[in-house]
């Protein structure tokens, strides 16, 4: 059935309703926060999934049951599977040089290393975890090890099962790397047979209760990078009780970029190494250490959603715009959510207040992985009146965009105009030094990292708030001062 052919049952109050439902749907089965924004997106997919049913008639009958089939087709159409290999590069040295070495000290052989992949998408960070442990881990130390990863998205795990990939998912892969780890093949490339037999792949809902799956200490190490930020407060304290059980002693948890666990949970804490952050159980934190960079409050504003979940949960978006803890994106998952206007209704007529906003919409966009249509919006921000006075920090959430996209020359080059516009504003410093350690040039580095700190103090709170990542000013300058060689 074309799409044509559809009925025309989305629009109005009764289109509103429909999607508060199919909201609820989401988040019941997926876990899933979509907020008004992703009002489009969710209308074409009742569309298409009622397929020539009413929408309304489709929708009861998925209240009433939703089969499996039903929900991956939910899964398919609903989630952000952006993804490449090599991503957040510098938490692979933390794990390589720092966490790994402690880890192998602290246990005695026989070795068997346990990791997991939560949010693993098409398989590129699984099976990147798993090149960077072949290098560590095999052989002298004695290590054996295997990695489980999953997702709730079936048509991604079938990618990753396939493991056939192409150039976009390697652009951030060296070419030695690439030579060393991939076989060609007539349309891309594919891991070495070795590391694929590591990986295993399953579906999962990280939110769904599964006491068999969730045992105590099951995983040295975890990654479950850019995932948590999609979830509902309820999936997400249920999510986070899982990761910190199922974390052994001596392991770690690495997240994205944009998500922290700040007053999450009093059982892990976190710590850093290499330029990056991750967190460690908290018995493992040596005494005298405890007291950096901060410690993980245990605070229950919000009464946990079920007997097992955890307190609320937090994001850099969340530290610093929203009262709740409970949910990564806390203003949208409020009674009356935000609703964002879009740029035209919000420049038009145009004012300071309205380019802020919408400097607030790109960087949330960028930080929930929507890169294009926070990119979007800052090019367009830029070339407007009212933004001159922002312009530094359009700049700064483009070049966090590309960091994320992997285009890392362009980004650089985009901190250092954010740096230029702006003399006084750290953070583009504090990134170009982390890319320039990652690149290993430690001079460039440590002029960068040297400058940022030397602004971070006098940066204001109202900035450390929006780019400071969920991070205190401390834990920046901490982050400034680490030498690669203390990690060790
Ligand atoms: C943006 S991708 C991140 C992929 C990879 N972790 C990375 O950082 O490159 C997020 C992934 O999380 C998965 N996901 C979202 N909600 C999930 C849930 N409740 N349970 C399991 N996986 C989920 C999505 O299907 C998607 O593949």
């Amino acid at each position: 059935m074309t799409r044509q052919a559809l009925p025309v049952l989305l629009e109005g109050e009764e289109a509103f309703g429909l999607l508060e439902r199919l909201r609820a749907l989401v988040a019941r089965h997926l876990g899933l926060l979509l907020d008004p924004s992703q009002d489009d997106r969710l209308r074409e997919t009742l569309r298409r999934l009622a397929g020539p049913e009413a929408p309304v008639a489709w929708l009861t009958r998925m209240e009433r049951f939703t089969s499996q089939a039903d929900k991956d087709a939910l899964a398919a159409a609903l989630t952000v599977g952006e993804t490449y290999f090599f991503r957040h590069a510098e938490q692979l040295d933390a794990l390589r040089t720092g966490v790994l070495p402690r880890w192998v000290k602290r246990h005695p052989a026989p070795r068997r290393l346990r990791a997991l992949c939560a949010g693993c998408a098409s398989g590129e960070e699984a099976y990147t975890l798993a090149m960077t442990l072949m290098r560590s881990v095999l052989g002298p130390g004695g290590v054996d090890w295997d990695i489980t990863a999953f997702d709730v998205n079936p048509a991604a795990l079938q990618r990753a099962e396939q493991a056939h990939y192409n150039a976009w998912s390697l652009r951030a892969t060296p070419p030695a790397w690439r030579d060393l780890w991939f076989r060609e093949t007539p349309s891309g490339w594919t891991p070495l047979a070795s590391l694929r037999r590591r990986v295993q792949f399953h579906q999962r809902q990280i939110a769904m209760p599964d006491p068999a799956f969730w045992t105590v200490g099951r995983f040295d190490i975890i990654f479950c990078r850019n995932m948590l930020m999609y979830l509902d407060g309820p999936s997400l304290r249920q999510a986070v009780q899982h990761l910190a059980t199922a974390l052994g002693p001596g392991g770690a948890l690495f997240l994205g970029h944009a998500e922290t666990l700040h007053s999450l949970t009093d059982q892990l804490v976190l710590q850093q190494g290499e330029g990056c952050f991750f967190y460690q159980r908290r018995e493992d934190v040596e005494p005298g250490a405890s007291a950096w960079p901060f410690p993980v409050a245990a605070q229950t504003r919000d009464p946990p959603a079920t007997p097992a979940a955890s307190p609320g949960a937090v994001s850099r978006m969340e530290a610093r715009a929203s009262p709740r803890p409970d949910s990564v994106f806390g203003a949208l998952a409020d009674a009356t959510p935000t609703v964002w206007p879009t740029l035209d209704e919000s420049l038009d007529p145009p004012s300071p207040a309205a380019a802020r906003q919408q400097l607030d919409r790109a960087l949330q966009l960028v930080e929930t992985g929507q890169l294009n249509e926070g990119l979007r919006i800052c090019a367009r921000l830029l070339t407007h009146p009212d933004s001159a006075p922002l312009q530094a920090d359009v700049l700064y959430i483009q070049a966090l965009a590309l960091e994320e996209r992997g285009e890392l020359p362009a980004a650089e080059w985009h901190h250092q105009r954010a740096a230029a516009k702006d003399a006084g504003f750290a953070m583009p410093h504090l990134r170009l030094g982390l890319l320039a350690r990652r690149r290993g040039e430690p001079v460039a580095a440590r002029r960068e990292l040297r400058r940022a700190l030397e602004l971070l103090d006098s940066e204001s709170a109202d900035r450390l708030r929006r780019f400071g990542g969920g991070f205190e000013r401390d834990a920046l300058r901490k982050l400034c001062t680490h030498d690669p060689g203390d990690f060790r």
